[in-house]
């Protein structure tokens, strides 16, 4: 049975209270908003059941798939003119195991130059591996083909195109993925969870007729924040559990800059795994905070009978307090689904006392660095600001940084700026040893830390594997597109 459109469309303009339950049998997006010109698409399917995205999984050592980005993906379950991998946004979960290979044949449908980013896969940037350089032209293609090492850390990763200019808004548009490594058969600690999910999260904004909003200069600016909040491309999906039941949610950050502060209500998370390798131990936490580009895998073990968000508590980026009149860098607590317990009781089986955490690579530090992400004021610049790393705008063609294969370098990141910068590191993963904050480290190796506002983060990063030239970047995208990027060349 289909609710009159014009209920359902009061009820989604009236917001969460009773949009849900009108919604749940729907199907589509209506167009909503308080007028003309600031219409958008809003989604009717509000509280349908969570789906994964197709998974595709690698047989005998190899994993070979096409990926078409273009634009008019299925969003919600219909048809939107978002972006997408093989018409679905996110894009299909690619699932490998360490010692694999990884053959991807990326096909550009969309009207501007893309590329492919296995962010956090621990493997070469060079020629058609992860090698964030290289531009897909529209109707091209390109094979990339990634090596898995035998020794590739069992967890969550993700894939995104990475050609620097166009990355917030390829992201924003839907191009995102999941990417997971199993360990090696039988090799994996014993968790013994019912489901294994993937919640990746991603923020849009459409307008009235399906299509992707612009940002504005101050968006950009800020990074822009999209007005929808997604879960594999559905908004506020319901998750089913048995009491009792364990499941394994991977939880990952796509948003273009929304930095998420993750809580279950009623609950508590149970992290196992941080950007992909696993913690010592299971950490039993009230919030686990995800910086853009973050991955936490966590335990969810429900009790009693009921429906408990899952939120993403407000949060403040930074002061830009002053500018615009308000802190456009702010945003307040949304729900990204909800946790809906039924059924008898089933009794939760203990979990494993340790896990497979890795042992801290590398040898003595050889080398420390000061790196600088900066905003400063300038005459053309994203509105009238420019965003540089030891103040420069990236250029592919410098080397930044060079570094010698097979050492362990200490950098400290400094950010002097108002608002919190993600930082990311490609290929090479770090430990953080401090922030200025004082907030006490994850412990295993990590590839974003969000490097406080007028302050700093230090990390300790084995070189270990893998030379070649790749970048360092702030994961706010928007960021990353304006300048603030930098290059890497390891060499061996
Ligand atoms: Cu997730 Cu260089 O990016
Ligand atoms: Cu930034």
């Amino acid at each position: 049975m289909t609710p009159a459109p014009i209920s359902r469309r009061r009820a989604i303009i009236l917001g969460g209270l009773g949009a849900a339950s009108l919604a749940a049998g729907g199907t589509g997006w209506i167009a909503a908003g308080p007028g003309v010109g600031t219409s958008r698409l809003e989604p009717a399917d509000t509280g349908a059941e969570l789906h994964q995205p197709p998974v595709l999984d690698s047989r005998d050592g190899r994993l070979q798939v096409e990926l078409t980005a273009a634009a008019g993906a299925r969003l919600g379950g219909v048809d939107t003119q978002a972006l997408g991998f093989n018409g679905t946004s996110p894009g299909p979960t690619l699932r490998v195991r360490a010692g694999d290979e990884l053959e991807v044949r990326l096909t550009n449908r969309l009207d501007k130059p893309t590329n492919l980013h296995t962010h956090g896969l621990r493997v070469s940037p060079q020629a058609n591996s992860d090698n964030p350089f290289l531009r897909i032209d529209p109707g091209t293609s390109f094979d990339y083909r990634y090596r898995i090492p035998p020794d590739h850390p069992a967890g969550t990763f993700w894939y995104h195109p990475h050609h620097h200019g166009m990355v917030a808004d390829q992201v924003f548009g839907g191009l995102a993925g999941a990417l997971l490594v199993d360990p090696p058969l039988g090799n994996g600690p014993d968790l013994p969870v019912v489901e294994d999910r993937v919640l990746l999260v991603t923020d849009t904004t459409l307008d009235a007729d399906g299509h992707l909003l612009e940002a504005s200069a101050m968006d950009r600016a800020m990074g822009r924040q999209g007005e929808l909040v997604l879960v594999n491309g559905q908004h506020q999906p319901t998750i089913p559990a048995a009491p009792g039941a364990t499941q394994r949610w991977r939880i990952i950050n796509g948003c273009v800059s929304r930095v998420l502060p993750i809580r279950l209500d009623g609950h508590d998370l149970i992290q196992v795994a941080h950007d992909g390798t696993f913690l010592p131990a299971p950490a039993t936490k009230d919030r686990v905070l995800l910086a853009p580009g973050n991955r936490a895998d966590v335990i969810v073990r429900p009790t009693g009978t009921g429906r408990y968000p899952l939120i993403a508590d407000a949060v403040d980026r930074g002061g830009m307090e002053g500018m615009m009149g308000g802190n456009i860098a702010a945003s307040g607590p949304v729900t990204l689904a909800t946790l809906v317990t039924d059924g008898p009781s089933v009794t939760a089986p203990p979990l494993p006392a340790t896990l497979p955490a890795e042992k801290t690579g590398g040898g003595p530090t050889t080398a420390r660095r000061q790196i600088t992400f900066q905003m400063g004021m300038s005459g053309s610049g994203m509105g009238g600001m420019a965003f540089t790393i030891d103040g420069r705008t990236f250029d592919p063609a410098r080397d930044d940084q060079t570094v010698q294969l097979g050492t362990t370098e200490e950098w400290t990141i400094n950010n002097p700026s108002p608002l919190a910068h993600p930082f990311h590191l490609h290929v090479w993963p770090f430990t953080v040893l401090a922030t200025s904050d004082g907030a006490r480290p994850v412990g295993v190796p990590q590839d974003v830390v969000l490097v406080p506002a007028r302050g700093w983060a230090r990390l300790r990063i084995p070189f270990t594997e893998h030379d070649g030239r790749s970048v360092y970047h702030c994961h706010i995208l928007d960021h990353e597109d304006a300048g603030m990027m930098a290059t890497i060349n390891v060499r061996g």
